[in-house]
């Protein structure tokens, strides 16, 4: 069985095969945007899988390779007796000449990087709706010289004489630019023509059918057992929650563990608003104490995170085997993890993972590799936009669906050096004004992360007519897509003003705030 398909799981639509671009998760994302169901698969994936899977048409991706090098990845000859359209991007274009007989060499010209205008020379149902000089987005060193048999010519640019290709009894198409990057205008249109009026895909990927599916396929899976959560407050884990109430009920139990770290009013917040106002069975397990007394004396950040997430996984070992036993744990686990970990860790008999992946340095907060749970994890397919999608049909309001990332070992790594009881009470106080002047600024959702960093020095400052010697509060706001790169946020001076003022005034212990302007790299987002 395919290493990320469970039983009963639906089957893709259409397949992208991966060659290596940084792009392949984005042409997915573009067609489950047009509600259709894609997914990501190696190039290498053997004909008899993607048999199993069974799609209605395979695009290939573009990819840092050469076709005419030694090594040069390529598909399986096979595909192309499939009798199913294909679509080329790039590399993937190249791939389809080159295996059915054209010629790809060196461009002579220079290679095109960048944008170039698409000159159309046939227009025909795959340029449909494409306007004549569209800026299309192009990166390749390497240009078709003679198309195989059969094959036509649609489109040109400045540097590329075949930018656009169709074998359109075979329903084969290739383009040499990269249609699905916002850079790319009518790309969308390009995609949408392929998907809906070539292969003739149906809209039925949405939050509400995932939802049913999903519903089913967990009933399915864990029958009358007994499921663990351990719930974070963010995102994924509270949709997950809502999921699985809807699914098992009250075979579900949550766990919460507070470990003293989290912001203000937020633990409070989330037994309020799962336990009591949709009566999802949380277990709080009040952790505040052993985690603040691990801590003491402690002032290097990577110590300091390992602690935390070795004494996290004690907690959920003692509390679940108090509240257990279980049978399944329930993960958040998304599309982007199953991709990166695509085929480790299955039970060779059911092909469901047993073990937990965790990325090396996002490991503060979550679980062990050796955890001898079954898992469920009904979020695996999803991209982390459906995921919102998806918590905010089950129910779940804005303020959980829209939430900024926080991480595992929370405040405790925005303290710098050794964390108090002082330092938390002061930090708290300093990110609740935080977070409350960029929502009433209107951009909460604007920015990827606001929150406020506490620095263990003392500066001189003048309040009234005393003296005073206190701590500086760094104010970080980050700006990005993914948390991998990120630019500080350009806030408007009046803000920082106002949230200057106000920490100043109102948080005992603050004399001073600066404002983080480093970008990442060479910054990270957090100071630990
Ligand atoms: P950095 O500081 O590396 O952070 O630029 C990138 C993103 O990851 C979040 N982050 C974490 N999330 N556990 C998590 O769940 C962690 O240990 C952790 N450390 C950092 C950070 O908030 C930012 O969004």
């Amino acid at each position: 069985m395919p290493h990320n398909e469970l039983p009963n799981h639906r089957k893709p639509a259409i397949v992208i095969l991966d060659f290596g671009s940084q792009y392949s998760e984005l042409i997915a994302r573009r067609i489950r945007e047009m509600e259709v169901y894609s997914i990501v698969m190696s190039y290498g994936i053997s004909l008899e899988k993607l048999k199993y899977l069974n799609p209605k048409a395979i695009i290939l991706s573009g990819g840092p390779g050469s076709v005419y090098s030694n090594s040069a990845p390529l598909c399986d000859p096979l595909i192309w007796d499939l009798g199913i359209p294909i679509l080329g991007v790039c590399y993937g274009m190249q791939i389809m000449v080159h295996q059915l007989g054209g010629r790809v060499e060196a461009a002579t010209k220079k290679a095109e990087y960048g944008k170039a205008a698409l000159v159309i020379d046939k227009s025909n149902l795959f340029l449909n709706s494409v306007v004549d000089g569209s800026t299309m987005w192009m990166s390749h060193a390497d240009s078709v010289k003679e198309l195989p048999k059969e094959f036509e010519s649609l489109a040109h640019t400045q540097n590329t004489k075949d930018a656009v290709i169709a074998n359109e009894k075979r329903g084969f198409y290739g383009v040499q630019f990269h249609p699905e990057v916002v850079h790319s205008q009518n790309g969308i249109a390009i995609l949408k023509n392929f998907v809906y009026e070539i292969v003739g895909c149906q809209k039925n990927w949405t939050a509400k059918t995932f939802i049913d599916e999903a519903v089913n396929q967990v009933r399915e899976q864990v029958g009358s057992k007994k499921v663990l959560l351990a719930l974070s407050g963010g995102v994924d884990s509270s949709t997950l929650a809502f999921l699985l109430n809807k699914a098992i009920g009250n075979q579900l139990t949550c766990m919460f563990i507070d470990q003293g770290f989290m912001r203000k009013g937020e633990p409070e917040f989330l037994m309020d608003f799962f336990d009591k106002k949709f009566n999802i069975n949380v277990e709080y397990i009040n952790a505040r104490e052993r985690f603040i007394n691990k801590l003491n004396g402690i002032i290097d950040p990577e110590e300091k995170r390992k602690i935390i997430g070795t004494e996290f996984i004690r907690v959920f070992e003692e509390e679940s085997n108090k509240l257990g036993p279980f049978d399944y744990l329930a993960q958040g686990t998304l599309y982007p993890d199953v991709i990166e970990s695509a085929g480790t860790n299955l039970d060779p008999k059911t092909g469901e993972r047993v073990a937990v992946k965790i990325k090396s340095h996002h490991n503060v907060g979550g679980l062990p590799k050796d955890l001898q749970f079954k898992l469920v994890e009904p979020l695996r397919r999803l991209f982390k936009d459906e995921v919102r999608k998806v918590g905010r049909t089950l129910g779940l309001p804005e303020e959980i669906v829209r939430r900024h990332p926080f991480p595992g070992p929370g405040l405790a790594i925005r303290i710098l050096g050794e964390v108090t009881h002082e330092k938390l009470n002061c930090l708290r106080d300093a990110d609740y004004i935080v977070r409350e002047e960029i929502r009433k600024a209107g951009l909460y959702t604007d920015v990827w992360q606001a929150f406020a960093v506490l620095l263990p020095i003392r500066s001189v400052g003048v309040m009234g007519d005393q003296r005073t010697y206190a701590w500086p509060i760094v104010l970080r706001c980050a700006s990005s897509e993914d948390g991998m790169t990120a630019d500080w946020s350009r806030l408007p001076y009046d803000l920082l003003e106002t949230i200057s003022n106000r920490i100043v005034n109102e948080v005992n212990e603050v004399n001073r705030v600066v404002f983080d302007i480093t970008s990442k790299p060479p910054g990270t987002i957090e100071w630990e």
